[in-house]
């Protein structure tokens, strides 16, 4: 049984990610793999300032907090991160928290549930193309694009059954290729 981290990588207040990270990790139970949410808000970082390049750091760090992080990370075989775009790319806090390690990533299987309003194909496209391929992650081909306006209802988040059709695919993938 593989460990999958449901990556939340909104810290803002009044976040919509939230809720649409837990209906991850909620749509995710009964499967034979094992889900967890890792909210970014529980991992306080500082702004990549190591001397050392993570990747070459050899998942050991002087600060604290990011060695903190780097071992929340490691213990986990695969990713489904949950992001927000924030001027049509990757939120600045999300992609620090990447940038922050390196070999504790580098490999491993990835898929990702975006959400934004209209379609999140730029933001996707960046984690996948620019950002996650850079450490060779292996990104599946499935993902899982929230429509804000469309699964919004009065504020409360209210999946229609064809995010719920990409999420069931995107998970799918992502578990063939943890084998
Ligand atoms: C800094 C910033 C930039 C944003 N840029 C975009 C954008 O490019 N496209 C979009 O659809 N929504 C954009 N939004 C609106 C977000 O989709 C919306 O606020 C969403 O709730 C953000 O996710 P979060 O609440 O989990 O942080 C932006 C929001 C912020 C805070």
């Amino acid at each position: 049984m593989a460990k999958i981290a449901v990556v939340l990588g909104s810290i803002r207040k009044g976040r919509a990610g939230k809720a649409v990270a837990d209906w991850v990790v909620d749509q995710a139970q009964g499967r034979d793999h094992d889900y967890a949410l890792v909210d970014l808000l529980d991992h306080p970082l500082p702004l990549m300032d190591a001397e050392v390049v993570p990747a070459a750091a050899e998942k050991a760090y002087a600060d604290s907090a990011v060695q903190r992080w780097s071992d929340t990370i490691d213990a986990f075989d695969g990713y489904i991160f949950v992001t927000p775009e924030y001027n049509s790319n990757v939120p600045g806090p999300f992609k620090n928290a990447f940038d922050c390690l390196g070999q504790e990533w580098a490999g491993k299987p990835i898929a990702f549930v975006g959400y934004s309003f209209g379609n999140s194909r730029r933001v996707l496209e960046s984690w996948r193309m620019s950002v996650t391929g850079s450490l060779k992650m292996q990104a599946v081909d499935a993902a899982t694009d929230v429509d804000l306006a469309a699964n919004f209802a009065d504020a409360a988040f209210t999946p229609t059954s064809a995010v719920l059709t990409q999420l069931q695919a995107t998970l799918e993938e992502l578990e063939a290729k943890l084998g």
